[in-house]
């Protein structure tokens, strides 16, 4: 893993120093091109013709622009001037496991080879943008969003969404990662105003952009919906100049989510290129178009202006060889191996919550009978989610791979158990949410169906009428009546394992001690059955990691225990600031459910001799922590070992300890490896709001080597000086 790092980063050097030989040459090609267009013809460029286009010019050679949603699959194709698909049959795509279950592979290999299939499929599908990766920070466990973002952890999503972007432009496509910033919640998207300390900006709702702009080198940023600091994102100054171009030095284009421009002066100046997305009937009306040639005209903006976003966005044109058609990739789509990384992506995503008397894997072969239940038994999840649905050219549901792969050789008793009904959000007489009802009648049949076989398998958890853009949870509970049919099930079979399918947090207390075995499968994209069966079955292990807390109540979550969810008067101030996700239950003392970097494994492993290469090291040193890990159990496995580090005594709040270093290590049985994680020194710095700067004070570090936030296997002191 870390030679493959190691490779990740020489090839990312060579990428971007590949790219400045180039410069000049491409700046003259860009200049030659702006100085042969009218004022028309570059406003043209600079927003939507129709839902996913820009206008081209025909005889610069300049095409029209294609983009396309979406993070993990390219989605099917929409008609140009509604929201309608088209309904053609060729644009079926892979379909990968959205974000979460992404990151909770925590496998940076796995990121990069979804990036080059979403690279082959877009260039396949003939389109220049993919819009990912969305990599907003989860904050509340009930944003709607969660599941198409990776983490509460900026370090773990910068890690992935470098290997993911730089994989995916290789293949001629630009990445837009999204969205810029702070769109933690989708309540009130369109207009709430986030307001945040400019540390925890810094430290922690930066970090994901930062990474994949400066060191991963993404073509495009999408500016969020929501206000930051009393400005729409889009017309925030501060975001799009001193942060983006200024700061990052991007060169790329900084394009609108849809329909989140709000003024033509304003948003053109705070460094915005392209306006997206809007339900006006005429485009010519958009900011971004004949209000913009018009500001032009009368010298409210200057042409300089307009010049510098069309250069941006035909340097991304150039960069990804759309203007040179006859030299670009051609793509690929739907191919074996593309489905073979969506599963491998769905295999290593499952966690294993809980495991007792090692109920998992299944003897399979022992078995004569198993009951089926849940409604995400038989549930389809790629097409749904809004924006992020992919029409997925099939996708296995876990009744149908355990049909397919043990149907000739056990009974399988199926029952619902627990039906999906509207997530419109409506109270009966008695003010229950109406997604909140227990059905007697399937639970019942459930019952029946677990009492005559040897073992139940219950898939229960959301789907997206929960998880879905646009709008958030109302709480963080099981919906259906979940929690009574799985309390029923396992009174009636205590071989009950259940099986989250789910992309946020859930409160899993009601459940978790009345089950042997617990286990998390997200949204598993195309593969999403055969990948959880097979890892129920131990024809594969289970290896991912949370990455995010599972509070055991929804009041333990940092933004809902300080009342600063989701806001008032449509301002939200994030008052828990930097103690986001585990820094706040570690820092806290609070314990939760489930802490953030856990889940077991079907083998166990021993960590020994863990040290350092140095006691004491300088501001500009690399720490190196080194230790021996080995699989003492009997079948393979894999463990992600995780390195935090916190400061024993800092003249501000820090948290706890922060993730600094991680690695995912397969292991055979008896195999034993040597790890080296790495830390600079500089990476244990905090931003410093006195002066606007990161500062790495002298003192005592702790280094926490683990397997989860809450398992530490070694705490090793060094000291800076
Ligand atoms: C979403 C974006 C998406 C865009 C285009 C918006 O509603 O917020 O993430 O890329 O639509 O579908």
């Amino acid at each position: 893993m870390r030679l493959r790092f190691m490779a990740i980063v020489l090839f990312s050097v060579f990428f971007q120093s590949s790219f400045s030989q180039t410069d000049n040459a491409v700046e003259k090609r860009i200049q030659k091109l702006i100085k042969k267009m009218t004022l028309k013809e570059k406003v043209g460029m600079l927003h939507g013709n129709s839902k996913f286009y820009t206008e081209e010019i025909k005889h610069l050679g300049i095409p029209e622009w294609a983009l396309s949603d979406g993070p993990h699959g390219v989605r099917a194709e929409m008609n140009r001037h509604n929201w309608k698909y088209t309904g053609q049959t060729n644009d079926s795509s892979t379909c990968f496991p959205p974000g979460t279950a992404m990151a909770a592979s925590w496998n940076l290999e796995l990121a990069k080879q979804r990036g080059i299939v979403l690279g082959e499929e877009a260039r396949f599908r003939k389109k220049d943008v993919l819009l990912g990766p969305g990599i907003n920070i989860i904050r509340s466990p009930l944003c709607g969003r969660n599941f198409e973002y990776l983490s509460e952890d900026p370090f773990l999503i910068s890690q992935l969404s470098i290997n993911y972007i730089q994989a995916l432009q290789t293949k001629d496509v630009a990445a837009c990662v999204k969205h810029f910033v702070a769109n933690n919640q989708e309540e009130n998207r369109f207009v709430v105003d986030v307001n945040m300390s400019e540390r925890a900006l810094r430290e922690i709702y930066l970090p994901g952009f930062k990474s994949s702009i400066v060191d991963a080198g993404a073509l495009g940023v999408m500016g969020a919906y929501n206000k930051f600091r009393g400005e729409y994102c889009t017309e925030n100054d501060y975001l799009g100049r001193t942060l983006l171009r200024n700061e990052f030095n991007f060169k790329g284009v900084y394009m609108s989510d849809w329909d989140a421009v709000h003024s033509t002066e304003k948003a053109t100046l705070a460094g915005l290129d392209l306006e997206m997305g809007t339900e006006k009937e005429n485009y010519n009306d958009w900011y971004f178009a004949d209000p913009l040639i018009k500001a032009v005209k009368e010298g409210r903006i200057k042409e300089s202006v307009v010049n510098e976003k069309v250069a941006n966005i035909l340097r991304v044109m150039i960069k990804t060889k759309v203007l040179d058609p006859q030299t670009r990739i051609t793509g690929s789509l739907n191919t074996k191996e593309h489905q073979q990384a969506a599963y491998r992506s769905a295999v290593e995503s499952v966690v294993l919550l809980k495991n007792e008397k090692k109920t998992l894997p299944l003897n399979m072969s022992a078995l004569k009978s198993v009951a089926i239940i849940g409604d995400n038994a038989t549930r389809t999840h790629c097409g749904g989610g809004f924006s992020s649905e992919i029409k997925a050219l099939y996708e296995i549901t876990p009744l149908q791979a355990i049909t397919n792969k043990y149907g000739k050789s056990m009974q399988i008793n199926f029952a619902q158990g627990y039906e999906k009904q509207s997530h419109v959000v409506e109270r009966s007489s008695d003010g229950q949410l109406n997604t909140d009802k227990v059905d007697w009648k399937l639970i019942d049949e459930a019952v029946a169906q677990a009492k005559k076989s040897d073992i139940a398998i219950v898939f229960a958890g959301l789907n997206h009428d929960f998880d879905s853009e646009s709008f958030d949870r109302l709480h963080m509970r099981l919906p259906y009546g979940q929690e009574t049919l799985i309390q029923e099930v396992a009174k009636a079979n205590p071989k009950t394992i259940v099986v989250i399918i789910a992309g946020s947090p859930l409160e899993l207390a009601g459940i978790e001690s009345r089950v042997p075995a617990l286990v998390w499968g997200w949204y598993g994209g195309m593969e999403a059955g055969n990948a959880v069966v097979d890892v129920l079955s131990g024809k594969e292990f289970p290896s991912g990691k949370l990455p995010f807390t599972i509070p055991v109540t929804l009041s333990q979550s940092p933004a809902h225990a300080l009342g600063a969810y989701p806001g008032h008067d449509l301002k939200v101030n994030y008052d828990e600031d930097i103690l986001v996700g585990y820094r706040w239950f570690d820092t806290k003392e609070i314990e939760p459910q489930y802490p953030f970097g856990y889940g077991l494994s079907y083998t166990s492993f021993e960590i020994s001799n863990v040290v350092t290469d140095k006691k004491v090291y300088g501001v500009n040193d690399e720490i190196t922590v080194k230790f021996n890990i080995k699989n003492t159990g009997k079948t393979n496995g894999a463990e992600v070992v995780q390195l935090y580090a916190g400061q024993t005594k800092a003249s501000v709040l820090r948290p706890k300890k922060e993730l600094k270093a991680f690695d995912k290590i397969f292991l055979a049985p008896g195999e034993q490896k040597t790890v080296d994680l790495k830390v600079k020194v500089k990476d244990l710095a905090f931003y410093d709001e006195k002066t606007s700067g990161w500062k790495i004070e002298s003192g005592e570090f702790i280094l926490y080597t683990a397997t989860s936030a809450k398992n530490i296997m070694s705490t090793l002191a060094v000291t800076v000086q």
